[in-house]
């Protein structure tokens, strides 16, 4: 007897299951060997997949309501984006146009602009303006494969305006497909520029408590990074992060080496992010450690950057490594990740096959969800891509360009 089936998606020239191997996040050599079917299938009931296969295999299995025709292209995981500040409300396109002409970012922000006058800007938007833009944003996402994405405040900094941001990334969360992240140490705001420390009393005593109680996020974050938060900063904000169980994240090493991966491994971080500066020692830390490393490429290319971060080291080194797109205002100005995967492929060095996988099933255990998505295979859930690319190098190679012909969610077609 067959059994029933909402949706079967047929004749993929390569299934991209990225199911290889042992449970966890790829590592080494395994991340190039994620799992392809040629002529593969993949079945659905109600949100969950339910059969994956040959066209064959599967057309003999199921007896499906509707049949979509992936006609030789590649189908692969819908893609988890495990960081970004996508709620922000305005733009910054005028820094922008300054550091075309050579200013760099950090000059900027020493001048008072960056993360602070996103700040400032957010801080004098309408909560209605903020939603629009943030429900743009992840639309946009969507339709460009992002299936689960990682959202973090970080543009309020006082306690009303993080509550806020936090509550506009549940708001634009309509199918439990958003993780948030409570960045309110983002930066030390314009009124607390003599006071850093009871900026970080703050965060601590009013913010986390506040964030926690409320339900508002499931992980907390630092800017650990020279002239924003030191080291023994972020120890501080981890403790009090703790006491209030939401689990920590580290921007770490992103534009000067301090030592962020190894302290990111010593709180336990679910994942430490950037590490365009990271060490030896950092990456000894991540290899040996449940930490993954989420490597942003968008940031160095969008900052002009020539350093990457080392991932073809860090990938030999045995670390998890992970792709996210940081879509921001200031660092990468993008909620694209196939354009990410390009860049991670020609900055990073890593095969497109090692991309994809490091922007599904790596990138979902950097935010605690590897074993609900990331992956094709019965049980989880039905969020897939068919692509209008013939093999799976096409999709990072032919770049700048919206590659996905039909997004499933839910096992829902978007459109
Ligand atoms: O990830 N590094 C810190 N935060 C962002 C930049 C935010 C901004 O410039 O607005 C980043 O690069
Ligand atoms: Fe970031």
């Amino acid at each position: 007897m067959p059994e029933p089936a909402d949706l079967l998606v047929v004749n993929a020239s390569e299934l991209v299951t990225c199911a290889a191997g042992a449970e966890g996040p790829l590592r080494g050599d395994d991340l190039a060997a994620p799992g392809i079917i040629e002529g593969g299938a993949v079945a659905t009931r109600g949100d969950r997949i339910v059969g994956v296969g040959t066209t064959a295999e599967l057309t003999a299995r199921f007896v499906a309501t509707q049949t979509l025709d992936a006609d030789g292209c590649v189908v692969l995981p819908g893609i988890v984006d495990p960081h970004t500040h996508l709620v922000f409300g305005r733009t910054r396109e005028d820094e922008f146009e300054l550091r075309c002409l050579g200013s760099t970012y950090e000059e900027i922000a020493a001048a008072g602009g960056g993360i602070r006058a996103s700040s400032r800007r957010f801080q004098a938007t309408s909560r209605d303006d903020i939603l629009a833009q943030a429900q743009a944003t992840r639309r946009r996402a969507l339709l460009h494969g992002t299936t689960t994405i990682e959202v973090k405040s970080g543009y309020g900094l006082s306690t009303e305006s993080e509550l806020l941001a936090l509550e506009i990334a549940g708001a634009i969360d309509d199918r439990g497909d958003v993780v948030r992240t409570f960045l309110g140490a983002h930066e030390v705001p314009d009124a607390w520029r003599d006071d850093r420390e009871g900026y970080i009393r703050l965060v601590c005593e009013e913010m986390i408590p506040a964030v926690a109680a409320r339900r508002l996020a499931q992980f907390c974050d630092v800017f650990c990074e020279q002239h924003v938060f030191t080291q023994d900063e972020t120890r501080t904000i981890a403790a009090a992060a703790a006491r209030h169980g939401l689990a920590m994240k580290v921007h770490a090493d992103e534009l000067a080496g301090t030592g962020g991966a190894e302290l990111a491994v010593e709180l336990g971080a679910v994942s430490a992010d950037h590490l365009m500066q990271v060490s030896d020692a950092g990456i000894d830390a991540l290899s040996g450690s449940d930490t993954i490393a989420v490597l942003l490429p968008g940031t160095s290319f969008f900052l002009g950057m020539r350093h990457f971060a080392p991932a073809r080291r860090m990938i030999d080194a045995g670390c998890a490594v992970a792709l996210a797109t940081d879509c921001n205002p200031g660092s990468s100005m993008t909620e694209n990740p196939q354009a990410v995967l390009t860049i991670a492929c020609i900055g990073l060095g890593l095969r497109p096959i090692e991309a994809i996988a490091a922007m599904t099933r790596n990138a979902a255990f950097a935010i605690g969800v590897g074993d609900e998505v990331g992956r094709l295979e019965p049980g989880y859930r039905a969020d897939l891509l068919i692509t209008d690319c013939a093999n799976h190098r096409l999709l990072p190679y032919h770049h700048g360009v919206n590659h996905m012909r039909t997004v499933i969610h839910h096992g829902d077609t978007v459109s």
